[in-house]
């Protein structure tokens, strides 16, 4: 089989490989999509402080059972699955209280171990979810980036009475956008973005009012009309905007952050506390697959509304290149496997 390996940063190579026997507990994905992310993008340019090398990257994935290990059902093969690619221990505190998303020897497909981008995978046999016929062979890797918005809306209790203001309209921001209207049915949904493009997105995903913030402040454009936010969720991911989001949201507002940064933001015990404003981070998801199967074979949420390019996963390095430095025309780019 061929598999995309990062072998160091900056060094990316189809390398033909042995094909892998599933162990114990595991199944066998023979791939067909698979989801670029900025997180492999990351890995790529050495930026993932997580990452071990040689890496066969990719976490958002689709296939078939062709193969399993011992002890898991031979009735398996031949389902067609997406991967959730949180593998847990299942035992440490985190584990022990539903979350397994922060255990304490969190083990990401594609991060720390070998990923999907690839003509084969095994992994546990319990992290892969059948996908039902009504969800595309196309579409179905999508599920993934819908559960990292299904975490940390589940943290924010959205009601339908909430006006809501999400910053960034990328993968992160748009998932969340449709997950707000289309599950939480929350009537006011406000998408700050720079990239017109990306916000004319954010309208499509469901968002009501759209504000460039490229050369004006969101905290000015909202304060003409009074509009305090009950819910700001920051899928941009710039230290800065913490500072703004409390300034600006609602007393008992409630904030979900998902960014990575390394860098210090200024925020004072005051300007949280008078408000009583509840922080919540998130990151990737915790048993949100079902969920999000669900939501999308209902069609509470529109996974084609990201999807744009559809390449050969052989041209991974050009979609890569197109995911990273085209945001106007481009989204979500899909894979298309065997190599
Ligand atoms: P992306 O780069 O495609 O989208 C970010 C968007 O934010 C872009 O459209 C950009 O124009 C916009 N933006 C940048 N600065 C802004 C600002 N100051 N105000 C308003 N908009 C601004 O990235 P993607 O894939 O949507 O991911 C977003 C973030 O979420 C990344 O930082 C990523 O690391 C993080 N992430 C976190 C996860 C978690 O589980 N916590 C999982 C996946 C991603
Ligand atoms: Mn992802
Ligand atoms: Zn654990």
């Amino acid at each position: 089989m061929k598999s995309i390996v990062i072998q160091q940063p900056g060094k990316l190579v189809i390398e033909q490989r042995a094909l892998p026997v599933p162990a114990a507990g595991e199944v066998r994905v023979r791939v067909s999509y698979a989801g670029i992310c900025g997180s492999d993008v990351h890995i790529y340019h050495g930026h993932n402080p997580f990452a071990k090398y040689p890496r066969v990257i990719g976490h958002e994935f689709f296939g078939h059972i062709d193969s399993v290990g011992e002890g898991v059902e031979a009735s398996r093969i031949g389902e067609r699955v997406v991967v959730d690619p949180v593998v847990s221990c299942g035992h440490c505190y985190p584990c022990s209280i539903g979350r397994p998303n922060v255990c304490t020897e969190l083990q990401v497909i594609g991060v720390h171990r070998d990923g999907g981008f690839s003509d084969y995978a095994c992994v546990p046999a319990v992290n892969a979810y059948v996908v039902p016929p009504t969800i595309s062979d196309e579409l179905a890797s999508m599920v993934e980036p819908f559960t990292i918005a299904a975490n940390i809306t589940a943290f924010l209790k959205p009601q339908p009475q909430d006006t809501a203001l999400i910053y960034g309209a990328g993968p992160m921001g748009l998932t969340v956008i449709q997950v707000l209207k289309g599950v939480y049915g929350v009537q006011k949904v406000i998408v700050a973005d720079r990239i017109d493009e990306r916000l004319a997105m954010a309208k499509q995903s469901g968002a009501d009012w759209t504000i460039n913030n490229q050369h004006q402040s969101v905290a000015d454009i909202l304060a003409v009309d009074d509009i305090r936010p009950t819910i700001v969720v920051d899928a941009a991911c710039h230290p800065a905007i913490l500072q703004e989001a409390i300034l600006l949201a609602s007393p008992a507002a409630r904030i979900g952050m998902m960014g990575f940064s390394g860098e210090a933001s200024s925020v004072t015990q005051q300007s949280i506390t008078s408000k009583e404003i509840s922080l919540f981070s998130s990151r990737l998801n915790s048993h949100r697959f079902p969920q999000v199967i669900e939501w999308m074979k209902q069609g509470k949420i529109a996974p084609e509304k990201l999807a744009t390019h559809w390449m050969p996963a052989t041209e991974v390095e050009a979609a890569m290149h197109l995911f990273e430095k085209d945001p106007r025309a481009c989204c979500k780019v899909l894979l298309k496997f065997p190599l």
